[in-house]
């Protein structure tokens, strides 16, 4: 598709509003460009729209994205939707929770190597088995699972929610899976017993407490926000722990002059760009699922609609975890 250079110029200076502030230079908006004006004629052709997690990069965020936000915004998003198609910018298991809100609507992830150590970390047959080990328990389940390992749960939950519905459930004893500290982290909150599993972020379990000390010192009025999928002893050391969207909350109401934000760089990114008068401090780290998804692949998806792509499952496990979905929409009282 070739487009004329006015369009081009147009296009550059969009892009360049927001990803300036990133250090993008204009050449490099510049050759984005086609990409991003190619991408979004395409997803209007086809009314399609792309939700794009907030660890995506910038130029997925501000380039094509029709929704950015937490996991747990964009499956209502999903759940809302009047697009024929969705294309999630974000990793397998928030695809696979766009499809089972959506069942007749068209679903794709753009790189097929988009997974996540959490939701790999389990099975349905690994739940089943707590289940018969602590029958007549609660099971709740993070939204980072399989619709295999949600079919199995009562209630779903994410880190925008999850002490609220654990706190919801009357019983003070809850299976609680896959993420091992995030349970530890809730259990501190809510003073239930939840009995976990041994998965983590990979991401998430390498923050150390000695960086958060040690920048402390530099900037004292740091605020430290960690993701509720942080280890326990990092959770600690934090002024607020909880996640992406509490972040951003927490950053876009606070005082303070500089922020440390134990979670994937994107979201740092993210918040530098909507924010430029603060400043965030502390080392970058990826998600290397999350990084997989590019603007090219993105187009690939919109020309070819590959059918490797595009998310499907089983009707019977789809109806069982829509349930366990809904459940957190309620409790959460957005249902
Ligand atoms: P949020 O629900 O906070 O967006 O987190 C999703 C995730 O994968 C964190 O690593
Ligand atoms: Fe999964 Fe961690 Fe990546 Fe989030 S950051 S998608 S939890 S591996």
């Amino acid at each position: 598709m070739d487009f004329s250079k006015a369009k081009l110029e147009a296009e550059t200076d969009r892009l360049q509003l927001k990803l300036s502030a990133l250090g993008w230079s204009r050449e490099a908006c510049l050759m984005i460009a086609p990409l991003t004006l190619q991408i979004n004629l395409l997803k209007k052709e086809k009314n399609a729209i792309i939700l794009a997690h907030s660890y995506q990069t910038p130029d997925i965020i501000y380039g094509v994205a029709d929704f950015t936000g937490d996991s747990y915004a964009l499956s209502l998003q999903a759940s809302k939707t009047s697009a024929d198609t969705i294309i999630f910018a974000g990793v397998r298991f928030m695809a696979q929770t766009a499809k089972i809100l959506n069942p007749h609507k068209r679903v794709f992830l753009p790189s097929l190597d988009a997974g996540c150590s959490l939701a790999d970390g389990i099975t349905a047959d690994d739940v089943r088995m707590l289940k018969r080990k602590h029958p007549g328990v609660p099971t709740v389940c993070y939204i980072n699972t399989s619709a295999e390992v949600k079919a199995e749960c009562d209630v779903c939950c994410t880190s925008a929610n999850a002490e609220r519905i654990i706190r919801a459930l009357p019983e003070r004893e809850i299976i609680f899976v896959p993420d091992a500290f995030m349970a530890k982290n809730l259990e501190a909150k809510t003073g239930k017993r939840l009995i976990s599993w041994n998965a983590t972020c990979i991401v998430h379990s390498g923050f150390d407490r000695r960086k958060i000390q040690q920048l402390r010192r530099f900037f004292p009025s740091l605020a430290v926000l960690a993701h509720s999928e942080c280890p326990p002893e990092v959770a600690q050391e934090a002024d607020m722990v909880g996640g992406t969207a509490d972040m951003e909350k927490y950053v876009s109401s606070s005082n303070s002059e500089s922020f440390l934000l134990l979670t994937e760089c994107g979201l740092s990114d993210r918040l530098r760009a909507e924010f430029p008068s603060k400043r965030f401090v502390g080392s970058c780290s990826l998600c290397p699922y999350m990084k997989r998804n590019s603007l090219p692949l993105i187009l690939r998806l919109l020309e070819d609609e590959p059918a490797k792509n595009e998310i499907s499952i089983d009707a019977d496990v789809a109806r069982r975890a829509r349930l366990c979905l809904e459940r957190m929409f309620e409790l959460s009282q957005d249902g």
